[in-house]
């Protein structure tokens, strides 16, 4: 034999040496779901062990968050019911929970990295990421107003803005609102492919978000095509993406690095909601070992070309990357 590949596998030593994809807290963006009220914390039914917080939770544990290393947050809120509607305006009230937490977060964290997510569901009364006309969401209305949350989340002093609405010309107009606006410096993280998924449901369940009729497939894309994300995350990077997503990431690994070999800008993924139920079910039964699963599948995105990847493992993960 003239070669022996477990030469390279031998010992502890060898194997870290020769490592090809290391992880670490610069790689993670931290989900977090914030509520209404004072002193909240709720356990999200099928995500055990992440909770929907109150503002004054969040914020401790965002002073956490960054104190561990971790230093990028991406937002979601939990609309109250009667602030619902068809036209989704609750979303760039300036006195909205988001925007009262980007600013309240900002004050006491100002080096951690605020991402916002930018669609209509938390806050349409039809659960859709968009506009509904006769049974039907319309894109270019929805784009106005995705334009409209943008730019409120940028005035209260966002970071990124991450639209994962899937309409078409979004990242342009937000772009182009924010040249306008003065906003120079808020960036865009777009969800360009984004796949209609069975995995989003423990997320729906933490923003009592889930589609009042219908599905999401005449915006989300098909999980059968893999072409049409390169053309996704193409087109929002010449519109004016700094950042491009994969979404979700575990079912979706070729296409992250289809995606990665495309663009010449960083690519993330979303580990999620359905990724970490799975992983946590299976835990819970005794059938896997969740710190090993945990660094398993969180290092495969990276190998697959995630630069970022958005997971509710974040803190698990540093904690034991620590260790
Ligand atoms: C909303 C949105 C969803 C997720 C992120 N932003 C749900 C959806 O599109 O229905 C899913 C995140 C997760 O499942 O962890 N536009």
């Amino acid at each position: 034999m003239r070669t022996r590949s477990r030469i390279l596998r031998a010992n502890p030593s060898i194997r870290s040496l020769v490592a090809e994809t290391t992880l670490s807290a610069n790689d993670f963006i931290v989900p977090l779901f914030i509520d209404e009220g004072r002193q909240v914390r709720t356990e999200i039914k099928s995500m055990p062990g992440y909770y929907r917080n109150s503002l004054d939770v969040t914020v401790s544990e965002v002073k956490e968050l960054y104190s561990m290393g971790l230093k990028s947050i991406l937002l979601f809120i939990k609309c109250k019911d009667e602030l619902k509607d068809n036209t989704g305006k609750e979303a760039w009230n300036k006195e909205g929970l988001m925007q009262k937490s980007i600013r309240a977060i900002k004050d006491a964290v100002p080096e951690i990295l605020i991402m916002t997510d930018v669609a209509l569901d938390p806050y349409s009364s039809y659960g859709h990421d968009g506009i509904v006309k006769d049974g039907e969401i319309v894109n270019d209305e929805t784009v106005e107003a995705l334009v409209k949350m943008s730019l409120s989340h940028a005035e209260a002093g966002a970071d990124f803005v991450a639209p994962s609405d899937m309409m078409d010309g979004r990242i342009g107009a937000i772009r182009t609102a924010f040249e306008k606006n003065g906003f120079t410096k808020t960036g865009i993280m777009a969800y360009s492919a984004k796949y209609a998924s069975c995995f989003y449901g423990p997320f729906r369940d933490a923003l009592d978000s889930s589609p009042g009729f219908g599905d999401k497939k005449t915006y989300q894309m098909d999980y059968a095509n893999r072409t049409e994300a390169v053309k996704e995350a193409l087109q929002d990077v010449a519109e004016g993406a700094d950042i491009v997503m994969v979404k979700p990431a575990l079912a979706y690994l070729d296409i992250i690095r289809e995606v990665k070999n495309a663009v010449r800008v960083p690519v993330s993924a979303y580990n999620i909601s359905g990724e970490y139920a799975m992983i946590k079910a299976a835990a819970k039964m005794g059938w896997l070992d969740e710190h090993k699963a945990i660094l398993e599948t969180l290092t495969s995105m990276k190998r697959a070309g995630a630069d970022l990847i958005a997971t509710y493992f974040a803190r698990d993960a540093v904690k034991l990357l620590e260790n």
